[in-house]
């Protein structure tokens, strides 16, 4: 059985944090909510634990784990190397939804790295996620808490549907407010390269770091060319229904997204469309269920409910989910792009 544990986002309950850190230092599985997705956390240092995150989100062994610590004086501890540029960049975006990839101690174990030569740290900011990691006392390995290839998790529901009976315990501390992923920065090369975009984007970034740069996004799933970060494959954040991505001015992307649900509708499929605030929406039926996901350019609202959108898709059973492009490539929106990119696998639609 999977315990429930409900604790205020803002001020959790120091005796319920207590219990869950517990579970965690005992070699247990929690998971709990950051900023960005939920976590499922186990104790770094403890193979047989992390072996258990493998386990438990049906994960590939070759996709490598995020080290979650309290305070920027213990990367040390995970890192052989701590350069300069780190402290600079922590003092930054720390805590918060950064994560920051060094060369690996000896000390890390090889299940968290997946072998790697290289680690990846972040200290999250959510007070649920900071008192946890404090209360455990040791750096906490954790992917997002869902079932390898499903949408990360945005909500303690979500961990439920995934991993109901596989894991010790989720703490519920409500939705999360980022609702992607964190930026994941490789800092062991030259150039430096953002290998996955989040929150923290690259014009803020290049601030601190000038010569960064964005990795080119893969979209194929061969291992071949070595693989930099392969929570970049396209499976990554597929909902189970088909999704493609419709590209274009936003008038005639609608119209014409309006226009094939029609379509599919009548050969008989179920379709979810998601449009922005202000688009013409088609009227839903029982087999056309339309969402709209927020303003358009409101890209923190439609990062933070987009995951919720996909999976409440995949709950109505649609057979194809239809989803316009939002943004301009800047802020947040790069982040929401990269995303839909993957989820669509190629699946992708230009208008006109
Ligand atoms: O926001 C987040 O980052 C959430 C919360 C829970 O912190 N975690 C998360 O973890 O999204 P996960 O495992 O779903 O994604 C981790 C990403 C993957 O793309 C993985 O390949 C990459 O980080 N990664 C981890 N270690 C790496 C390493 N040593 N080198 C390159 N990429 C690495
Ligand atoms: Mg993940």
């Amino acid at each position: 059985m999977t315990e429930v544990l409900a604790l205020d986002p803002q001020q959790p309950d120091p005796a319920g944090i207590a219990r869950a850190a517990a579970v965690l230092r005992a070699g247990g599985l929690v998971a709990f909510p950051t900023e960005t997705v939920y976590g499922l956390g186990a104790h770094a240092m403890d193979p047989d634990a992390v072996r258990r995150i493998f386990a438990a989100k049906r994960r590939p062994a070759e996709d490598p784990l995020i080290v979650h610590v309290h305070d920027a004086s213990l990367v040390g501890q995970l890192a052989a190397a701590v350069p300069p540029i780190v402290d600079v960049l922590a003092a930054r975006f720390w805590p918060g939804p950064l994560t920051i990839v060094l060369r690996r101690a000896s000390a890390v174990p090889l299940e968290v790295t997946a072998g790697l030569d290289t680690v990846a740290v972040r200290i999250p900011a959510h007070p649920i996620a900071r008192a946890l990691i404090n209360a455990a006392g040791v750096p906490v390995a954790a992917p997002s808490a869902n079932l390898f290839s499903r949408p990360s998790p945005t909500r303690a529901a979500h961990v439920l549907e995934d991993l109901d009976g596989r894991i010790d315990m989720v703490i519920d501390g409500g939705a999360t407010t980022v609702g992607v992923e964190s930026t994941v920065i490789d800092l062991t090369t030259s150039p430096p390269g953002i290998l996955r975009p989040g929150a923290i984007t690259l014009e803020m970034i290049r601030g601190l770091l000038p010569d960064v740069c964005l990795r080119p996004s893969r979209t194929d799933e061969s291992h071949s060319g070595g693989m930099k970060s392969p929570g970049l494959l396209s499976r990554h954040y597929s909902p189970r229904a088909a999704l493609t991505l419709y590209e274009g001015l936003a008038s005639e992307v609608v119209a014409r997204m309006s226009a094939d649900a029609a379509e599919a509708v009548a050969r008989g499929s179920r379709v979810g469309i998601i449009i922005a605030d202000e688009d013409a929406a088609p009227s839903p039926s029982d087999s056309l269920r339309v969402i709209q996901l927020g303003r358009e350019r409101d890209y923190d609202a439609l990062a933070a409910n987009l995951y919720h959108a996909l999976r409440s898709l995949d709950t109505a059973e649609v057979d194809l989910i239809l989803i316009r492009h939002f943004g301009d490539s800047s802020g947040l929106s790069t982040a929401i792009h990269d995303r839909l990119t993957r989820a669509a696998a190629g699946r992708i639609v230009r208008v006109p």
